[in-house]
């Protein structure tokens, strides 16, 4: 049996891929605990939440890369100016999640200004046809693997029409989908030729600085345009690099969850036809998927001014690691928390998203992808099955997790269906 006292999450592959047991064990020791002398795990829905929603005491600005060597030396109760002064020697600090008020507020007002509910009305549109699009890739085949054929393409093209990128480059960005995590952190590579979001970055400054210098009737001219709440208008450094942010997060995080979804539906027929008989139930699965299987498994934090955390004394410097699979899996909010159970009432609860501030600004996307992905499937197909060549009988499925802390994710996921 694993001694979990002495497992390191940071570099444990067992623990990564099936992370469960060690959150059970965690959660076993209270609200909160310390994973390392630098570290604190916080389990709890309720002391989790509380976090998420506190700016005061907490900088997100160690949020991508986790603990790290801070480039300053932590003195004194309250450490927010030091961060400020040194934010430029933090990797990604000036990221928008990574980004803490008053400056984040202006960067999601830019990203807000992408996101609008038009746009995302025009966007979801687009989506059906683009489900459709895939589909017709495999129909043939009566089998298809959902993240190479389906998700992976049909999440960075849904991103792609949100933008606004011309249909000429779209193959090009097809052919440009996330890199994956690393074996265990979730770091992208350096060299620009081989990492898709600093070809997306490259494609976007030259639609910006096209349409600053002839503005036209369309999308990017809008995302070129785009003020400031203040009135200022951003470099296009700024917008570029919002751009490709969201390309970013919103890749490999959709692409997972339409892969969860499936496989929950594919393992369980029952629940497959109460949803094709009554689409309306979509939206609750999805959150459950959410709540059950979100990409983030966990986020963190840097606490910026001495604070409590359950009981426990937490210094500035310290990173709280907010452990968001354990809170959405926390039974003192969530009645039998392992059960996928659409009728649960307070599924929306869940913490997938995030909360606060920094809350997901992609989830109305997310959720639109999930619900016209089956919708569409549905449609086309009549009975979607796990395929048994590759992933083992009923009783002995073989499934493939990424072998990293941060991110959940299955590897591949091969189905067979027969056409409608
Ligand atoms: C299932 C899909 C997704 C999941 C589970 C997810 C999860 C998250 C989480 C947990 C956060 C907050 C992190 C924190 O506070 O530490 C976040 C932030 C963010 N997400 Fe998502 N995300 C998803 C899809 C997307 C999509 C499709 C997009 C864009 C098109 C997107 C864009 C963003 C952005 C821009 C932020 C930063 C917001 C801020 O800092 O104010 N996400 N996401």
């Amino acid at each position: 049996m694993t001694n979990y006292d002495s497992v390191d999450i940071f570099t444990d592959v067992g623990v990564a891929t099936r992370p469960d047991p060690f959150i059970e064990h965690l959660r076993s020791k209270g609200p909160a605990t310390w994973l390392r002398p630098d570290v604190v795990a916080v389990t709890d829905y309720a002391t989790g939440l509380a976090i998420f929603r506190d700016e005061e005491h907490y900088s997100t600005v160690n949020c991508t890369f986790g603990p790290m060597e801070l480039p300053f030396k932590v003195e004194g109760d309250d450490i927010t100016d030091l961060i400020e002064a040194h934010r430029d020697q933090i990797p990604y600090g000036n990221l928008i999640l990574n980004q803490d008020p008053p400056h984040h507020a202006k960067s999601k007002g830019v990203l807000m200004g992408i996101i609008t509910p038009k746009r995302l009305k025009e966007n979801e549109e687009f989506l059906v046809t683009l489900a459709d699009r895939q589909i017709d890739e495999f129909f043939k085949d009566g089998k298809f693997e959902v993240i190479t054929q389906y998700s992976q393409p049909f999440a960075t093209l849904a991103i792609a029409d949100l933008l606004g990128v011309p249909e000429e480059d779209r193959p090009t960005f097809k052919t440009l989908t996330g890199s994956l995590p690393g074996e265990i952190g979730g770091v992208a590579p350096e060299d620009v030729s081989s990492n898709p979001l600093a070809q997306i970055g490259i494609f976007f400054f030259k639609y910006i600085e096209d349409r600053r210098a002839n503005p036209q009737k369309d999308v990017l001219t809008d995302l070129a345009l785009q003020k400031y709440p203040d009135g200022t208008l951003p470099s296009t450094v700024d917008i570029v690099t919002a751009a490709t942010f969201l390309f970013g997060a919103g890749q490999d995080t959709s692409v997972r969850l339409i892969a969860a979804m499936l496989r929950y539906l594919a393992e369980d027929q029952e629940l497959q036809q109460r949803l094709r008989a009554d689409y309306s139930l979509i939206p609750k699965f999805t959150e459950e998927v959410l709540r059950l299987e979100g990409t983030a498994k966990a986020t963190f934090r840097l606490v910026k001014k001495k604070v409590k955390i359950g009981d426990i004394e937490v210094k500035p410097g310290t990173s709280v690691m907010l452990m968001i699979r354990a809170m959405n899996r926390d039974g003192k909010r969530f009645e039998n928390p392992a059960d996928l159970d659409i009728a649960r009432r307070n599924s929306q609860e869940h913490v997938a998203f995030g909360r606060g501030i920094h809350a997901c600004a992609g989830a109305p996307l997310a959720r639109a992808e999930a619900r016209v992905t089956l919708e569409r499937l549905f449609d086309r197909t009549k009975n979607i099955r796990i395929n048994e060549a590759k992933h083992g009988p009923a009783n002995a499925r073989e499934y493939n997790y990424w072998k990293n802390y941060l991110l959940r994710g299955i590897t591949e996921l091969h189905l067979e269906f027969d056409p409608a």
